[in-house]
């Protein structure tokens, strides 16, 4: 049967992995014109590439479900909100939903997002340079989730160490037993750590998500709040330090965005959505089919995995004018589709926009004359998740520092 496919699918026949990790946007392009939906031999599973047919697979949960009981994310994470559709999902969804919505992140967040992006800042400002990805965007990332649960943010690094077994094992896919059993184990411990949390929540209440729920929530057992709170970290963590860094590496190569950006600081928000458009910090959403179908006349069958490009429908032309470039002006950036569409549109969407704008305004004011540093070249890779793994920068010291 591959080879059948190959056949038919010659540009999907072409598609490696390893070049969609360095730069996929040539091969996505070439695909959405002339195979928008294409069999991948390499990864073995059709690519929609096109922004509608994306847009519809993400709406159909009927026909095309996340759910997959051999999924990395059911190993490592049981069922929870992100690998299930349905009634369930919306039981195990609902409860987390008011307080991610924009008005109560805004008010909750602001201020702890200024004041740790600043914080941060106080530890390097001296140094003339940083790598901004592991000294601020990955920190900062992880400390606002772990506030907004109502985790100690002073237990990063113990959490950070979980966190990164546990990014292994949900990359494990070549199924390796010591990966998969130190993802969770480590899934376990940060389950016993924020229990001990959610037992001091329920005595003495404050207002984080995890103090309103340990009271108050009748839908879930405390089991499935804690499995929920492993998810919500890692749906904020790489993604959101991804976002911080695709858009500092953007503007920080373009001196005539910087300069605008520096005199209109509301530009940030616009920089934001159309760092989310044109370098979407996660590239691919998969799903199953759940009967035999076809889309754009191409036959799919029961069981078939999909990939969902969110890269290629970003940049579709139909949708965006001049897609390739990164353009402040844009006024239809906010159409992507990084953040999803439909019942998993991405629960902490308000909070990553937030702290991206007030970040990168706190990190642009605070460090004068920024700029890439030229002797340690960064760019964004990956083909899931995508960013440059770190991010060298320099900036003009003052006096006084
Ligand atoms: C720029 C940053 C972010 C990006 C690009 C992003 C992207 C996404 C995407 C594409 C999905 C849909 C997954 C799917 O349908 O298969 C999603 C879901 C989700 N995201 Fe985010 N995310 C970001 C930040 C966050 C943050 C800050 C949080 C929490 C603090 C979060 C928590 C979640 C959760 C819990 C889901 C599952 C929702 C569901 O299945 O109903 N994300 N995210």
């Amino acid at each position: 049967m591959s080879s059948r496919l190959s056949i038919q699918f010659p540009i999907g026949s072409r598609v490696q992995l390893e070049q969609l990790s360095k730069n996929p946007y040539p091969i996505l392009k070439e695909l959405q014109q002339l195979e928008p939906v294409s069999w991948v031999e390499d990864l073995q599973m059709w690519f929609v590439t096109r922004f509608d047919d994306v847009s519809a697979v993400l709406h159909d949960v009927e026909t095309f479900t996340l759910e997959d009981d051999e999924s990395l994310l059911n190993e490592i994470f049981g069922r929870t909100m992100i690998s299930t559709d349905g009634a369930d999902h919306t039981r195990l969804r609902t409860p987390f939903h008011p307080p991610f919505l924009p008005k109560f992140v805004r008010n909750e967040m602001s201020l702890h997002i200024k004041a740790r992006a600043n914080a941060l800042i106080d530890t390097f400002i001296a140094d003339g340079t940083a790598d901004l990805a592991t000294q601020w965007a990955d920190r900062l990332a992880l400390e606002m989730v772990m506030q907004m649960l109502g985790l100690p943010i002073e237990d990063f690094f113990l959490v950070r160490s979980w966190f990164s077994d546990i990014g292994q094992a949900l990359a494990n896919v070549k199924r390796h037993p010591e990966i998969k059993q130190r993802g969770q184990k480590a899934a376990a411990q940060f389950t016993d750590f924020a229990r001990i949390h959610l037992e001091r929540l329920r005595k003495t209440p404050d207002n984080s998500i995890l103090g309103n729920l340990a009271n108050t929530s009748a839908m879930l057992t405390d089991t499935e709040i804690l499995e929920a709170c492993r998810v919500i970290i890692f749906g904020g963590l790489e993604t959101t330090a991804a976002l911080l860094l695709n858009c500092t590496w953007a503007i920080l190569n373009r001196s005539d965005v910087q300069q605008k950006i520096l005199q209109t600081p509301s530009l940030f928000i616009p920089a934001i959505e159309e760092t989310l458009r044109w370098e979407p910090p996660v590239q691919t959403l998969a799903r199953r089919a759940t009967r035999d179908t076809q889309i754009r006349g191409v036959s799919i069958k029961a069981g078939d995995m999909l990939s969902c490009m969110i890269g290629a429908a970003n940049r579709d032309p139909s949708v965006f004018t001049q897609p390739d470039d990164f353009m402040l002006e844009r006024n239809n950036a906010k159409h992507h589709l990084s953040f999803a569409i439909g019942r998993h549109f991405c629960l902490g969407a308000a909070l990553a926009r937030l702290e991206g704008e007030i970040a990168l305004q706190v990190l642009f004011e605070r460090l004068p004359n920024l700029r890439l540093d030229v002797d340690k070249p960064d760019q964004p890779v990956g083909h899931e998740f995508r960013s440059p793994p770190t991010l060298w920068v320099r900036w003009d010291k003052k006096p006084n520092q």
